[in-house]
């Protein structure tokens, strides 16, 4: 049901079953205000390859929602592991596709990247939402090392220092938008 509280599009860079990205973006929505909908965005894999000659007035339909979706947001959060030391492509390929649309020019984001390492796909994300000019909120950019070792089997954040960072993370996200 559409309402018009403010909302959240939250996006996971892992496709993954059980992924641990996608676990700590649940375990975000249990810190969400009810003032806000926190809307978990699962579609990543059904966007076509990014092909500028594409990238018309009539782009491909799921790029269209993707972009609705995004535009109506009050913030993004992305969550996502690092691959060959670099992004997952799936996630690169949907923000190719906001380059020409403007979609993240000033929205709030947040950015987690939660890897066995990690820092080679924050900092290029990071340079990627420079590029689309999104506004990368102060503190809520947290590259995890080792998260595996962070979370259990069920998906729960066990490590306490993790669980804050996490927390403080979002606060700030949500103090952007407040
Ligand atoms: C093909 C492949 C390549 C990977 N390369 C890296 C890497 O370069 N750096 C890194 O930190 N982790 C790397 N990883 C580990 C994943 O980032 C790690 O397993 C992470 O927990 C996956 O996230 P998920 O649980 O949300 O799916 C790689 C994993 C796979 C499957």
């Amino acid at each position: 049901m559409a309402t018009n509280r403010l909302k959240i599009i939250a996006i996971s860079g892992s496709l993954r079953d059980g992924s641990t990205n996608h676990a700590i973006l649940n375990f975000i929505k249990t810190l969400c205000p009810d003032t806000i909908e926190y809307v978990i965005y699962n579609r990543l894999r059904n966007i076509p390859p990014f092909d500028p000659g594409l990238d018309n007035d009539n782009p491909p339909d799921e790029v269209v929602d993707l972009r609705q979706l995004l535009t109506m947001a009050g913030a993004v959060l992305i969550c996502t592991p690092e691959y060959a030391f670099g992004v997952p492509g799936s996630l690169k390929n949907a923000l190719d596709w906001l380059v020409s649309s403007s979609t993240l020019v000033d929205k709030p984001v947040a950015l987690i990247t939660a890897s066995s390492v990690g820092h080679n796909a924050h900092a290029s994300l990071l340079l990627t939402l420079g590029a689309l000019s999104a506004n990368v909120v102060e503190g809520a950019a947290l590259c995890i090392p080792y998260i595996r070792s962070k979370m259990d089997n069920d998906g729960n954040v066990t490590d306490k220092e993790t669980e804050e960072h996490i927390t403080a993370c979002f606060n700030a996200l949500l103090t952007s938008i407040s």
